[in-house]
């Protein structure tokens, strides 16, 4: 027999806090920025990566909600969870939808990057076999050498798409290589001059066979690039980090100070949050958790975390980064473990069992003063870049949207 207690949802430990209001904001003033002195382009909000870590069904509602256009997958996984979840919104797919995947993908109406024939005969089926057509996005090679296709392979597979009835040739686009490491953007600048040729010898292409060159979408922006030269917003641009509150690098905020850009208030949008599981009396001289790195110099009290490098918390964050107790920061005490870490709260006398640590994100004290960890503070910590912070957040973890 199961008691009422047993019927009761247990609470999560972890979970991530997501604001609707932030990832709206954010949607909205990259839109303003985009669409710069011409026509506004289309806004395709990158999702991909359960939504950069932010949930990928939850992040695609606010944005949707907040009248972005597309929205950017990685895969056909992503896309079958999103209709799955009633998404309406046209999709996506910028990485790699293999042949085999891809009558599934015209199925769910899920447009294509392309850069091999493979995947076009396979399209090519599809939209025989379905009776629906299928639109199609070339990469175009300028230099980051990961999906593109060299300019001539590019007009050739072009013509292929052209031939054949139910593929729609919808767009043509490039991915810089470096605009957001670098403050020098002459590299970007020849990867835009490269692309404007292949667009310009794409249309020539389409009108030469009667189409309307005028069809075809040329998109190529970045957040990076959006905030640095919205003048180039192109058909369409595809903005990811800025969406989710975050610069894409130090780099594009000091070029956008030098362009004279005008700062972005962009709203982090996240707080990963969890609970004090047990605190512990260490006396001096005692170790604490694997490998004996952290040892005690003084009497100390140590709260145990129920979160480890499985829900994404890195193991390099060993006795490196801090996290927030009582509106405080308070540093980790040795090895993160698979499921547990400990955190030194001797300087907080007040941290008992059950109190709430923002692992990242702000928290406000007692006292109304509020501490902030960054994902750029935790990347430095790590070694690594915001991008992979916020996106190595276990999947299995609850985002839960608030206001
Ligand atoms: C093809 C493509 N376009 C756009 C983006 C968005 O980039 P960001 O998050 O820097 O705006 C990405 C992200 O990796 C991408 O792969």
């Amino acid at each position: 027999m199961t008691s009422p207690h047993d019927q009761v949802e247990p609470t999560p430990l972890t979970w991530v806090e997501i604001s609707e209001r932030a990832l709206m904001a954010n949607a909205r003033l990259l839109q303003k920025v985009a669409a710069g002195s011409k026509r506004s382009p289309i806004t395709c909000v990158m999702v991909k990566g359960n939504g950069y870590g932010h949930g990928l069904i939850e992040a695609s509602r606010c944005f949707v909600k907040a009248g972005i256009d597309w929205l950017g997958v990685a895969d056909i996984r992503e896309a079958q969870s999103l209709r799955s979840a009633g998404v309406q919104a046209p999709l996506y797919a910028v990485c790699h939808v293999a042949p085999n995947q891809v009558h599934a993908a015209v199925k769910l109406g899920l447009k294509l990057t392309v850069y091999d024939a493979q995947t076009v005969q396979a399209a090519s089926r599809a939209v025989h076999d379905l009776g629906r057509p299928c639109h199609l996005h070339l990469k175009l090679e300028t230099g980051t050498n990961r999906q593109g296709l060299r300019h001539d392979q590019a007009l050739q597979l072009a013509q292929e798409i052209l031939d054949t009835p139910g593929l729609v040739l919808e767009g043509l686009s490039t991915h810089f290589a470096d605009i957001e490491d670098t403050t020098d953007h002459g590299f970007a600048k020849q990867q835009l001059a490269r692309f404007q040729a292949g667009l310009n010898a794409l249309r020539d292409l389409m009108s030469s066979k009667g189409e309307d060159p005028n069809q075809l979408m040329a998109h190529a922006s970045n957040s990076a690039a959006v905030m640095l030269w919205p003048e180039v917003s192109l058909d369409m641009v595809r903005f990811g980090i800025a969406a989710y509150g975050m610069w894409p690098s130090k780099e594009t905020f000091l070029s956008a100070q030098q362009l004279g850009r005008r700062p972005l208030d962009l709203q982090p949008a996240m707080t990963w949050k969890t609970v004090v599981a047990q605190v512990r009396e260490v006396p001096s001289g005692e170790w604490v958790g694997y490998g004996r790195t952290f040892q005690a110099l003084r009497d100390s009290k140590i709260a145990i975390l129920p979160i480890g490098y499985y829900d994404g918390y890195d193991r390099r964050f060993s006795s490196r980064s801090q996290v927030l107790i009582g509106g405080h920061k308070a540093p980790i005490a040795g090895r993160v473990a698979m499921n547990m870490v400990a955190v030194d709260v001797t300087d907080n006398p007040t941290v008992t069992q059950g109190d709430e640590v923002v692992l990242l994100g702000s928290q406000q004290a007692p006292d109304g003063s509020v501490s902030a960890l960054h994902a750029e503070q935790l990347a430095r910590w790590i070694g690594t870049i915001n991008y992979e912070v916020v996106t190595r957040i276990n999947d299995r973890i609850d985002r839960v949207l608030k206001d």
